[in-house]
């Protein structure tokens, strides 16, 4: 059998599908592994037993059950699940939206796949255009989506060196040149992996930017607010009619029901939920059911202040607390400074080895990374600095015996 070209790009092991792979096997060949590689959100028991409430009270209401398991839903979503989300955000921000500028996806990594896909790739005349990535490190998750190669292109970061071993990036916008070729802009803000935000005003230069040329700024808000509120840093989320915001209920603990939903102009709504239905012809009821009533009597931007950010900023400080300690004045270590998401970016700067090669020694020792490659989606640049970085989530539940390795490690280098 031959795959045709859609086929092959789609099938053929990309390194991070390797990675993924090699974590996959090296988790279930040994129970002491310490997993700080993976993307899953914290069980946070307030948080869950929540769930566990909601689950209950939709069991228990026969009708209701009925209707949510047993019927499809239109293409762009639950109708009572946009209308209770578009009053909120209404409400809260004061936004002029309407049912017509929500689309919901079966959770927000599909919904990339569509927007990126809609927006970029081959035009009229093999003219091709691409997503810019206006600040690297960016989320791995982006790397492979295009259906056409080479469809994102970005670039390296300004690097501020802060106090306490501590470093910043920012977009270089003496350097962004956005030419003809580019189709549309994305950042991630919290960003994965680095849990940097990128600052108001940056986010407002980027925003005037891409009015000025005309093409849309997509905003991957899974981390930030209102929900979940994975966030340290005050900043308003914006939106108009340039603009595509996209959010998750994944991590305010619910990944395996894949729910997101982006807000944007009516064009963009018509096109994903075009896609939608051609796809997955509706899209899963249960995550939309559980939060609706969550979404309209604000319970859910108040369990995201109240309970889900302190959680990850406490484990984030005591994380950052313990590395500095350990590592301070050893060796040339940074960290980027935590001001959301649920990763810390850790910078050896000048370490002997590649990260990719601190992964093995770390796999073997038992602890599981991701080493920093992977995430410059767009960037060809071989740069060293990619080589010397990690991520690592620190919400899982033995951080800090993970971390207690990566230190004895790093040292022994
Ligand atoms: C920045 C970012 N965007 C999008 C996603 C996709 O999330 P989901 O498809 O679960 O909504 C993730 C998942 O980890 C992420 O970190």
């Amino acid at each position: 059998m031959e795959l045709s070209d859609f086929g092959k790009k789609f099938t053929v092991k990309s390194g991070i599908l390797e990675l993924m792979d090699d974590m996959g096997k090296a988790l279930s060949s040994a129970d002491n592994i310490c997993m700080l590689g993976g993307g899953n959100p914290a069980i946070i028991p307030e948080i869950t037993d929540l769930w566990h409430r909601r689950f209950e009270e939709i069991v228990s209401d026969r009708s209701s059950f009925d209707k949510i398991i047993g019927e499809y839903d239109p293409p762009s979503g639950n109708i009572n699940f946009i209308e209770k989300t578009v009053n909120f955000f209404r409400n809260k921000y004061g936004w002029n939206i309407t049912e017509k500028n929500i689309a919901v996806t079966n959770g927000s990594q599909n919904a990339f796949f569509f927007l990126f896909n809609i927006l970029a790739g081959k035009f009229q005349g093999n003219v091709i255009k691409k997503i810019l990535f206006p600040l690297t490190p960016e989320y791995i998750g982006y790397a492979d989506q295009g259906i056409e190669n080479s469809m994102f292109t970005s670039q390296k970061p300004v690097i501020s060196f802060l106090p306490e071993c501590l470093f910043k990036y920012s977009i270089n916008f003496s350097n962004l040149n956005i030419g003809n070729d580019i189709a549309a802009v994305c950042v991630s803000r919290p960003t994965n992996p680095t849990g940097n935000v990128i600052t108001n005003d940056e986010l407002s230069k980027l925003d005037e930017i891409c009015r000025n040329k005309n093409i849309p700024l997509i905003i991957d808000n899974a981390y930030g607010d209102p929900f979940p509120s994975i966030l340290f840093e005050e900043c308003v989320p914006i939106w108009n009619e340039n603009i595509i915001l996209s959010m998750s209920l994944s991590k305010i603990g619910l990944p395996s029901l894949r729910t997101g939903f982006i807000i944007a102009n009516e064009k963009i709504i018509e096109a994903v939920s075009s896609v939608n239905a051609i796809i997955s012809l509706a899209n899963s009821k249960m995550g939309q059911f559980i939060t609706a009533p969550l979404i309209q009597d604000g319970t859910l931007y108040q369990i995201s202040r109240e309970i889900i950010r302190p959680f990850y900023k406490k484990k984030s400080d005591a994380a950052i607390e313990y590395l500095t300690h350990r590592l301070k004045n050893k060796i040339e270590f940074y960290i980027h400074k935590s001001e959301g998401s649920i990763f810390l970016w850790l910078w050896f700067k000048n370490l002997k080895i590649t990260t990719r090669e601190l992964y093995l020694k770390l796999k073997e020792n038992g602890v599981i990374i991701v080493p920093g490659e992977f995430f410059f989606p767009g960037l060809d640049d071989n740069w060293k600095h990619k080589h010397e970085c990690i991520r690592i989530n620190y919400s899982s539940e033995n951080t800090e015996i993970g971390l207690d390795i990566i230190c004895k490690t790093i040292l022994e280098i």
